[in-house]
């Protein structure tokens, strides 16, 4: 209902090119987002152009691996979610697990990432770290999204 949205924090989600290039894992992923309570605000499979791939990670390019990531972020269709939950936040990144593949392994080895992650870079899976960053990554990748609009509207959840 319109009264419970006032409970809810919305989050961006991608689903990376090396998870989206797999028709089954792509399933699995979307359906690992629904069984865990979040409901889809908007869903969009995109496609990178380089230069997009290098604005979104530009807090990363003095790293050693900005170029690789940059590059693998723009290889192919990825799908991007603005989920909405309470804590959607924190919610989504621990369910995605450690960025780092060896840690995704070990210590979390339920976690998206321990199950498929297959590198540090090809690790299947994006999630906003904050507030700040969830409101930079959903204008990002829907400049016409307007949250404080969405939060009034009676706007069905799940779409
Ligand atoms: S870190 O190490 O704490 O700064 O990592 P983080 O800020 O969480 O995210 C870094 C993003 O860069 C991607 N990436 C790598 N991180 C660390 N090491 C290596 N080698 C590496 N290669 C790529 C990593 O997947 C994070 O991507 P996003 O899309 O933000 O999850």
């Amino acid at each position: 209902s319109v009264l419970s949205k006032c409970l809810l924090q919305l989050t961006l989600a991608v689903i990376k090119p090396d998870a989206v290039a797999h028709p089954l894992m792509l399933e699995a992923l979307h359906q690992r987002i629904l069984d865990n309570n979040f409901g889809i605000v908007r869903c969009q499979d995109l496609v990178w152009r380089r230069q997009d791939s290098e604005r979104f990670y530009a807090e990363h390019s003095g790293r050693f691996f900005y170029q690789r990531l940059v590059e693998f972020m723009s290889s192919g269709p990825m799908r991007a979610y603005i989920l909405a939950r309470e804590d959607a936040i924190s919610h989504w990144r621990e369910l995605m697990g450690p960025t780092k593949v060896f840690r995704a392994r070990f210590n979390s080895p339920a976690s998206i990432r321990g199950q498929f992650g297959l590198t540090d870079t090809r690790n299947t899976t994006h999630g906003s770290d904050s507030l700040e960053s969830a409101q930079r990554e959903i204008t990002f990748f829907f400049p016409d999204f307007c949250a404080d609009e969405w939060m009034k509207k009676e706007e069905p959840l799940f779409r």
